[in-house]
């Protein structure tokens, strides 16, 4: 049966376009044999359709490459970079501000400012950067998510929530005094692109406060978790995205943002705070690291689009059309009957490798196996968010293999159409149907730090 009805129309037209072309499978076994069966090493014009990252990916709008020309490029005092924090200040209320030439970079320069040897970082799932910024001063990240968020099958409206009980166990046992801040990261990507709601933001804010806590958000994908709020959550249905983004940062001292999500850039990210004690502190290692405190690694032209972006990301009719396009995907793959991480996330779909592949090991990749088969089966690149990324555990040196092993399909912002993911939706029955065929991997070279990027494989 053909289906062809509207379902919330993207709020633009395609001014541009870049072609794309599907390589043959023979070319395609070559290139992912020279890239050692790790899709970070394929060369990107051998890829079809990319659902690699919906990092930096976007497309940016008219009114983002107009700010690209009129970017000014003073080093000092820019009025980009003054457009950039004002508008950072107005959407998120906090008065400092640093640029950063992406999210990891403003981790980089928040985490020297204020994380010391044997301190824990709690939160709900902490993305694989700011894990590693975290482990790299010897420190530990504890992950409190609610426990829904592990089981792929249950269908909870915020899975991103932080358990207030884990929470509490994991302070009385390391103690205030060894926790620099409480982290909570929305959407939560790790757990799923879920969402958090502000009823949990507002518990953990108040359970800070009472122990004279600080709690940052990792903001990468705040507008797409207001956007949930606004209409999953009682009370707050209906209420204008601005007002909730608002209200949510209200709770915090300060956060690290990765611009190349919700602010629809190519490049760009930055700190904000309210507390200027730590913003002293985090100016000193901006200019070691990053740049000028009002720059920081960002050319004038991207702050001028970021600070577009950041309130494009916000608009409700752009939010509906996106996160709609995933669920309409997500859905789509459900009923094919397909396992699935339920319910489907803000910015991606995530498959469950654990059912979709039982007969393979988790030491033998199974989530990396289905990114190697699909791109064979399609060109289309997606990622292994699995036993790979977890890497393994610093003190015993063992995997430390995940309970969730999934494959994601991360949907770049105002790229793809619906009939792009239906050729996704269709290579991934086409796999389903053969699943029993697919083998585990092996490493044939495994990096000591961050192995996800470079490592390679063969088949077991
Ligand atoms: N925090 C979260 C929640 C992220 O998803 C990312 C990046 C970062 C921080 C780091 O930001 O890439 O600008 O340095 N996530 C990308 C992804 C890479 O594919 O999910 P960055």
């Amino acid at each position: 049966m053909t289906q062809f009805s509207s379902q919330h129309p993207e709020p633009f037209k395609i001014k541009m376009v870049e072609p794309i072309t599907l390589v043959n499978r023979t070319e395609r076994e070559k290139a992912l044999e020279n890239a050692g069966l790790n899709v970070f090493n394929l060369l990107a014009e051998k890829v079809f359709i990319d659902l690699l990252t919906d990092s930096g990916t976007g497309a940016m709008s008219e009114a983002q490459w107009a700010g690209l020309l009129s970017g000014d490029e003073s080093y000092a005092g820019s009025p980009s970079f003054l457009h950039l924090r004002d508008t950072v200040t107005e959407v998120t209320g906090f008065p400092f501000v640093l640029p950063t030439h992406q999210g990891r970079a403003a981790e980089n320069v928040l985490h020297s400012a204020m994380i010391k040897e044997g301190n824990v970082i709690p939160g709900n799932s902490h993305f694989d950067t700011t894990k590693a910024h975290i482990e790299f001063r010897k420190a530990r990240a504890i992950d409190c998510t609610i426990d829904e968020c592990f089981d792929p099958t249950i269908d909870h409206p915020f899975k991103g929530n932080v358990d207030l009980e884990k929470l509490e166990n994991a302070v009385n046992k390391h103690g205030v005094e060894n926790i620099p801040f409480v982290l909570i990261t929305v959407t939560n990507n790790s757990g799923g692109g879920q969402p958090v709601s502000l009823e949990n933001i507002r518990s953990v804010a108040e359970f800070c406060k009472e122990r004279k806590l600080k709690l940052f958000f990792d903001a990468a994908r705040f507008s797409e978790n207001a956007w949930f709020i606004s209409t999953r959550e009682p009370g707050q249905i209906g209420r204008p995205i601005p007002e909730i983004v608002h209200e949510i940062f209200s709770y915090g001292q300060g956060m690290t943002m990765s611009a190349k999500k919700d602010a629809i850039v190519n490049i760009g990210g930055f700190i904000a705070t309210n507390d200027e004690e730590i913003f002293e502190v985090c100016k000193q290692y901006n200019i070691l690291f990053e740049g000028f405190i009002t720059y920081g690694g960002l050319a004038g032209r991207d702050m001028e689009a970021l600070a577009i972006g950041l309130k494009e990301g916000m608009d409700h009719a752009y939010l509906t059309s996106r996160i709609e396009q995933v669920k309409r995907f997500g859905d789509s793959l459900h009923e094919a009957g397909i396992p699935t991480l339920r319910p489907p996330g803000g910015h991606a779909i995530y498959i469950d490798a654990k059912r979709f592949l039982p007969h393979i090991d988790q030491e033998q990749f199974p989530a990396q196996a289905l990114v190697c088969e699909l791109y064979l089966e399609s060109g289309v690149r997606a990622v292994e968010i699995g036993t790979v990324l977890a890497d393994r555990d610093p003190d015993t040196g063992k995997n430390r293999p995940p309970e969730l092993e999934l494959m994601r399909l991360a949907i770049p912002r105002r790229v793809y159409t619906d009939n792009h993911l239906a050729y996704v939706k269709d290579a991934l029955v086409r796999l389903y149907e053969r699943r029993e065929k697919i083998r585990g991997l092996k490493f044939t070279h495994e990096p000591k730090l961050l192995r996800h990027f470079s490592a390679r494989f063969e088949w077991v």
